[in-house]
This record gives C-alpha cells, sequence and structure tokens, in this order.
C-alpha cells in the first residue's frame, strides 16, 4: 500500500493540525523518556520548512477517562517541546468549547493543544468533537504522526477523515516502512526474541512469527513461568536467581545460544526484556541482546515494546555507537502491525 505522505500535501500558509502520541512516560512532573517526542520533530521541522501557516498539535496522555485531570496534562510535554524547537514560538491551549474559536498570539507557530482524552468525544470517535477541533482551530491538512495511537478508532484518528485530507507523517513512515520490511519477505534467518510477563500479550506475536521465523526465542518472565517451546520456538533454559530461588534473568546457557542466533539471523525483532532489567543484577541478558544487536550492520534490527524501547533508549545514550533499523514508538501498535491487524489509524490515511 503507498500512503500519500506529508511531501504529497500543499501545505505552504495552511493551517496543519498534527496528530502525535505524546503519551510519554511522566514521574513527579518530570518526563523521564522523550522517544515520542523527539521522533515526533522530523514532521514539526518539514512543515516549518515548507511554510505552513501554523501547526496545530493533538494527542493524548494516559488514560484519564474523559475527565481533565492535572496529572494527565500535556503541559510538561509542551516545555519540553520548546526546548527542541528553540527558534519558533509555541503556546499551549485548552481544548476548544463547543463552537468556539482558538484564541492565539499571531506569532505562534505551534500551538499544542490539551489532552484529547480529557474529552469523552476522543475515545468514543465522535465526529462532533473531531469537527468542533477543526473548526476552532480553521486546520486544511491533517497529519497523522502518532504511530503509537494509530491502532485505535478514536476521533483525532478516524472520525477526523470525515473532514480533512489525511497525510502519513515522517515518523509514521518510518515506522511503517521498517515494520513492514520485516513482515514481507524478511531477509533470512528470521530471529524473534520475545520475553517480559504476560503471556496472553505475546502470544499472538508467537502465533504469527511461528511459520515465519527461523527461531523463536522466548526468555524473561514467561518462560521463568515454564512457557513450553516446540519446534523453532527455544525457551531459555537456565536463569540467574535471586537468594530466594526467584528466576530474574535469562542465565549464561541460554544467553549465549541467543547470542548464537543473534550473530547469524539476518532479521531481529525484539519485544520484551529477558529479565527483571530495571536491576542491574538482572539486565545481563537484556544488555547482550541490545548490545549485539545494536552492533550489527548485516540485518534489519527491530526493537519493539515501551520496556525494551527505554532500556534500549538508555543504553544507547552511554553507548552512541548502537543502531538499530527502527526502535519503535509504538508499544501496542507496533504489536498490532506486526501481527496484521486492523488499523484505523492507518486506514484514514490516503492512498495514492
Ligand atoms: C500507547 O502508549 O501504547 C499509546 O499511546 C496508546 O495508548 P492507549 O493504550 O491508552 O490507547
Amino acid at each position: 500500500m503507498k500512503y500519500q505522505t506529508v511531501r504529497d500535501a500543499d501545505v505552504k500558509g495552511k493551517i496543519v493540525l498534527v496528530r502525535t502520541d505524546y503519551n510519554v512516560p511522566i514521574q513527579d512532573g518530570k518526563i523521564v523518556d522523550d522517544l515520542r517526542i523527539r521522533t515526533s520533530l522530523s514532521t514539526l521541522e518539514y512543515l516549518l520548512e515548507a511554510r505552513a501557516k501554523r501547526i496545530f498539535i493533538i494527542s493524548h496522555l494516559g488514560r484519564p477517562e474523559g475527565k481533565a485531570n492535572p496529572d494527565m496534562t500535556l503541559a510538561p510535554v509542551v516545555e519540553v517541546l520548546k526546548k527542541k524547537l528553540p527558534k519558533c514560538k509555541i503556546e499551549f491551549a485548552p481544548l476548544p468549547k463547543d463552537g468556539e474559536s482558538m484564541k492565539v498570539a499571531d506569532d505562534a507557530k505551534v500551538v499544542v493543544l490539551e489532552n484529547l482524552r480529557f474529552d469523552p468525544g476522543e475515545e468514543a470517535n465522535s465526529a462532533d468533537f473531531i469537527k468542533n477541533i477543526i473548526d476552532a482551530t480553521g486546520a486544511d491538512v491533517y497529519v497523522q504522526d502518532g504511530f503509537a495511537v494509530i491502532h485505535r478508532a478514536h476521533a483525532s484518528t478516524s472520525a477526523v477523515a470525515e473532514y480533512l485530507p489525511v497525510y502519513m507523517g515522517l515518523l509514521v513512515e518510518k515506522e511503517v516502512e521498517n515494520l513492514t520490511k520485516v513482515i514481507n519477505k524478511p531477509e533470512k534467518p528470521v530471529l524473534v526474541i520475545i520475553g517480559g510477563a504476560k503471556v496472553d500479550d505475546k502470544k499472538p506475536l508467537i502465533d504469527e512469527f511461528r511459520d515465519k521465523a527461523d527461531t523463536i526465542v522466548v526468555g524473561g518472565k514467561i518462560a521463568a513461568d515454564g512457557y513450553k517451546g516446540d519446534n523453532n520456538i527455544y525457551v531459555a533454559e537456565d536463569f540467574d536467581k535471586d537468594a530466594g530461588g526467584a528466576k530474574l534473568d535469562v542465565g549464561p546457557l541460554a544467553t549465549a545460544k541467543i547470542a548464537g542466533y543473534i550473530t547469524d539471523a539476518k532479521t531481529i525483532i525484539w519485544n520484551g526484556l529477558l529479565g527483571k532489567a530495571e536491576d542491574p543484577a538482572y539486565a545481563t541478558a537484556s544488555t547482550i541482546v541490545a548490545e549485539m544487536m545494536g552492533e550489527k550492520d548485516d540485518a534489519e534490527t527491530v526493537v519493539c515494546g515501551g520496556d525494551t524501547t527505554g532500556f534500549v533508549e538508555t543504553l544507547m545514550k552511554d553507548h552512541p555507537n548502537l543502531k538499530y533499523s527502527l526502535v519503535s514508538t509504538g508499544g501496542g501498535a507496533a504489536l498490532e502491525f506486526l501481527v496484521g491487524s486492523r488499523l484505523p489509524g492507518l486506514e484514514a490515511i490516503k492512498c495514492k
């Protein structure tokens, strides 16, 4: 499928509504991982260079269930964005009330609206809710750049297409291109590394790649809890344990085996940490996988899932030599993409 991207849109002098996913982890009012903000910049910079008149950014944060909740305001995100785009005037604005038009400074180039999910209309995929935002902002064009929310049929991802031409943003383009590459005719051998805690979350991925992958490795709590492998599924066989005998990391035998698979693989998808990696004592297997994948220059390497990408991002700060084809911003969205689910936010984008 060939989608129309922001490069195909006529944006000069236009008001552009950009859907980002700024659902970022916040602790004590501080953003602890800004991957989703950093990766939104390419589209914003493109639009500014292409002389869009003004950009209105819409996003959600958390699950406030249709009510305003100060713990889930997008205000901290706006502060980070101001630092990332220091040359342009950025404003923060509340969601417009029914029939109200937005009041912003004449020289404001970027306006970030408050959390869409403070209104029940967003998750209800309400056409009226998004129409009100379009009317209030005067938007001419819409750009979908919130890859992490592309699997949701919400007003800002789905109903919006009733009113505006929908173009793909540069982040969504990168995610879609890389994930498509590993699904459609990936170079073999294909290795899928799965960790994490909840087997039900990972089952669709295991089922999807059972025939497509040469090897599926299962580690993390799923393996520690006794997941049974078969055929091409290798389940970690030994573990590092704490004093009480709890299995908290994949052990040296399994790690060596996984390292061998990584060396041979030409396509690697990694989702889920292999141990309780927030404790450095149990981060060894995940660190080895992250380093080996990041040092490989002969393979397509995709990292997905919030915990896993957060871990890799932290490691990359100290090891800037590590490079991946894609560190996906999509948690659930990347998994849904990989298993071929319907993605309403993608269906809304214009095709060529
Ligand atoms: C995410 O973080 O996975 C996305 O922002 C989607 O959030 P949701 O699961 O609350 O819809």
